[in-house]
């Protein structure tokens, strides 16, 4: 595929959710667009037939973020694809709830393996392209569960907040090499790892919003856009929260 000096943007667990308002988001931006996903599925090709649309490219690669080589291998992959990347998106997340009387060891391991070590995995891979480009941005995908913590999710808050202690240190680390590291730490947002959740958590939830709605993919795509633009060139190491003033 050509490289027409187009910026390219990365996007892990990129098929849905937020990930996918945020690859068509970058994508309208003018970004070409690397998609990472885990399981095949019939969401890719929409996808990239949805980011053609936008005028832009995009291809997919399969991987699993929590395992390094994947990493590794996922990055190679986009630059094969496009010579380059811009922006790195850590969006790839699970979640595995429980209390902590009765939380199994694996549930903690898997989310901390997927949310925080798959950040790590991808920004480790991802530094030695930007180094060389001296100019990049990453940006990771943290919670308000990670500032605030949540009851039922002690495996999950610990690798978000985990997540703003990688950006913080990427972020010292990395300024000299024209790369910015940000995270954006977003409240409740409507999709699919949301919708398992009862009605009365809703409620509850609802209640402790000051805006007084949930979220939405795009309410967080638009500032992750805005982080990716060079609007945001001055900004390094911050935690954004996208949450409607829940955590302030
Ligand atoms: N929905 C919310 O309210 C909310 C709030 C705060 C933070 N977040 C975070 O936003 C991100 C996106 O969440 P979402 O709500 O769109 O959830 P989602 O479940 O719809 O999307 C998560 C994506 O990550 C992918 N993924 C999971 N494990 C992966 C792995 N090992 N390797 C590669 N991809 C993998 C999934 O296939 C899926 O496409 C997550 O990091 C999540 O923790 C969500």
């Amino acid at each position: 595929m050509d490289n027409l000096n187009k910026k390219v943007a990365l996007i892990t667990g990129g098929a849905r959710g937020i990930g996918k308002a945020i690859s068509l988001k970058l994508a309208e931006q003018g970004f070409y667009i690397v998609v990472n996903y885990r399981s095949s599925s019939n969401l890719i090709d929409e996808l990239i037939k949805e980011v053609e649309k936008r005028g832009s490219k995009a291809i997919a690669v399969c991987g699993d973020v929590s395992i390094f080589e994947d990493a590794k291998n996922i990055i190679k992959e986009a630059v094969s694809a496009f010579g380059r990347i811009d922006v790195l998106v850590n969006n790839a997340g699970i979640t595995k709830d429980g209390l902590i009387l009765r939380m199994k060891e694996e549930d903690f391991d898997q989310v901390i393996n997927v949310n925080l070590k798959g950040t790590f995995n991808c920004i480790r891979h991802v530094s030695p392209i930007m180094v060389k480009q001296r100019s990049g941005k990453i940006i990771n995908v943290s919670s308000v569960v990670g500032i605030a913590g949540n009851a039922g999710q002690v495996n999950y808050s610990a690798a978000k907040a985990g997540i703003i202690g990688v950006t913080k240190s990427t972020a010292r680390e990395l300024a000299s090499r024209g790369i910015n590291v940000n995270a954006v730490a977003p409240g409740f947002i409507k999709t699919d790892m949301t919708d398992t959740l009862s009605d009365k958590v809703k409620e509850n939830t609802l209640n402790g919003i000051p805006l007084k709605r949930f979220g939405t993919a795009d309410d967080v795509a638009n500032v992750i856009a805005f982080l990716a633009s060079p609007s945001a060139d001055y900004l390094t190491g911050q935690i954004i929260n996208i949450d409607g003033g829940m955590v302030m």
